[in-house]
């Protein structure tokens, strides 16, 4: 059914994805968005790739079955897991978050990357561009999902895994969309260098790809739905915390996925 009015479907393991949410609500004003953060099973990045892919499976077939004309998956670890498979086999435009983020990082010389360990470890990147270094930093997302990211412990952490990136990186993906809360310790850490995200590079491809299919919304109201399968109380606190006011909030079991 090609019924644009349709909301668009984002997923995240947690809060990271509100990154990727909020540049969408930027760019697509007048679409509705329902945001999934699997918050029982977060963090991802530290699990086997094939669990992460059934996991991404799992919450694209719940998205589907609420109806949504698309869909994003706003999660580096579970966009190195389960794309293109996802994008081939659904029958809604299907959006990952690394070539977006990997698109901008192609002007620069020398590009470094951190992210999960799965998504280092799956070399996805590299299948978009040539990186100087890489980094899997698996500490990074339990310290947003703690609400610790402008905590002196984060600027420790960045510290021991920044101090041996190259010193004349030019850039440096910021491989998992929890990252961009980090932004102002990794700036600390690395003066000068180049943060990319892949937050407004996904966002401009998913207006693009809508547009062209006749998919954009001509009557929506912005409306965004939470779904989340962990404590709803806690994930409406950390996502106030990080400036995202959640309206309509639901818990979902891992039974109903
Ligand atoms: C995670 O849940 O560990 C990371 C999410 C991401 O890779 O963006």
């Amino acid at each position: 059914m090609k019924d644009p009015r349709r909301p668009i479907g984002v997923f995240d393991s947690g809060v990271g994805g509100l990154t990727v949410l909020a540049a969408l609500r930027k760019a697509l004003p007048r679409e509705d968005f329902l945001y999934f953060g699997d918050t029982a099973r977060v963090p991802y990045g530290g699990k086997p790739l094939p669990m992460v892919r059934r996991f991404a499976w799992e919450i694209a077939g719940f998205l589907l079955r609420q109806g949504v004309k698309a869909i994003v998956v706003a999660c580096n670890t579970a966009s190195s897991a389960a794309l293109p498979d996802l994008a081939e086999d659904l029958s809604v435009p299907v959006f990952g978050v690394l070539e977006p983020a990997a698109e901008v990082a192609r002007a620069y010389r020398k590009v470094g990357l951190i992210g999960t360990e799965a998504t280092v470890a799956s070399r996805a990147y590299e299948r978009h561009l040539d990186l100087a270094w890489a980094r899997a930093c698996p500490l990074f997302v339990p310290l947003v999902e703690e609400g610790l990211w402008d905590d002196p412990v984060a600027l420790l952490v960045a510290r021991h895994y920044l101090e041996e990136a190259p010193g004349d990186l030019e850039a440096l993906l910021l491989g998992c969309t929890h990252y961009p809360f980090l932004k102002g310790t990794l700036e600390q850490v690395l003066p000068g260098v180049r943060l990319i995200d892949s937050a407004e590079a996904t966002a401009a491809k998913v207006a693009g790809v809508l547009a062209r299919e006749g998919l954009l919304n001509p009557e929506g109201r912005g409306r965004v739905v939470h779904f989340v399968t962990g404590d709803p109380g806690s994930y409406r606190n950390l996502a106030g915390r990080l400036g995202v006011e959640v309206g309509e909030l639901r818990r979902v079991s891992l039974e109903e996925l």
